[in-house]
């Protein structure tokens, strides 16, 4: 398998969003949100073009990873930005074929380069863990509400990059959805019909 990874072009933004769509689809709720969270995060400050990339096999867009800049606020007065990647995606019919592990272990060298500190993510840590990430409250990172789960983790991109950074994780603003706004954004895409599953539960 013949994988390209390549950055996303303007011309790529419907056709990446329809697969994060079906790659997210009734995954985490019935239908999806994180089509919207990719539409949005492109026009975002917060948004890291350079880390914004495709996976293309035969000339079609197979995968998309995105990047945003997010912090770990110690204090009031003190902010270390970090970044986070999401959506990434892949063709439910392409996945476990190694293009998300391709589109992971692409951008964090890229990250490594461009000098950032470290990623944090949400995730299921069966499958992020053998990137290298660890649980983000072993870092003293907690979520924005001061919580912590085995789902929420961080990697280093250099050795003792997090090392007294501690506090709690703050990502932009457009991963908190609104619903009507998802309605709306729907109608953009052919209907789909949404489901309760099981792995809603998870
Ligand atoms: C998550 C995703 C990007 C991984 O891409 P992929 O190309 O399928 O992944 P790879 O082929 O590189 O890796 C496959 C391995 O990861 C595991 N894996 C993939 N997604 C997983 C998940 N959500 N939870 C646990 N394990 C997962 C597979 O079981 C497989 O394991 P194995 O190597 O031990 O057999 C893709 O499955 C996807 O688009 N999922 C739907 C959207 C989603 O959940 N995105 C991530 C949100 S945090």
């Amino acid at each position: 398998m013949n994988i390209k990874i390549r950055t996303e072009n303007e011309s790529d933004y419907a056709e990446v969003e329809s697969l994060t769509r079906e790659a997210f689809w009734d995954m985490y709720q019935p239908g999806c949100v994180e089509h919207l969270i990719a539409h949005k995060l492109r026009n975002s400050v917060s948004f890291i073009p350079e880390l914004d990339f495709v996976a293309e096999l035969n000339d079609n867009i197979v995968g998309n990873i995105m990047y945003s800049k997010s912090k770990v606020v110690a204090s009031e007065r003190l902010a270390h930005e970090v970044i986070t990647f999401g959506p990434i995606s892949v063709l439910p019919s392409f996945q476990k074929k190694g293009i998300g592990s391709a589109l992971i272990e692409h951008t964090k060298s890229l990250a490594v380069k461009l000098g950032y500190k470290a990623i944090i993510i949400f995730g299921n840590p069966e499958y992020y863990h053998r990137f290298g990430f660890k649980s983000a409250e072993s870092f003293g990172i907690s979520a924005s509400d001061g919580a912590n789960f085995d789902a929420f983790m961080a990697m280093e991109l250099y050795a003792g990059a997090l090392q007294g950074i501690t506090g709690k994780f703050c990502e932009d603003a457009v991963f908190d959805v609104d619903a009507a706004e998802v309605d709306a954004f729907e109608k953009n895409f052919p209907y789909r019909e949404k489901h309760v599953t099981d792995t809603q539960l998870k």
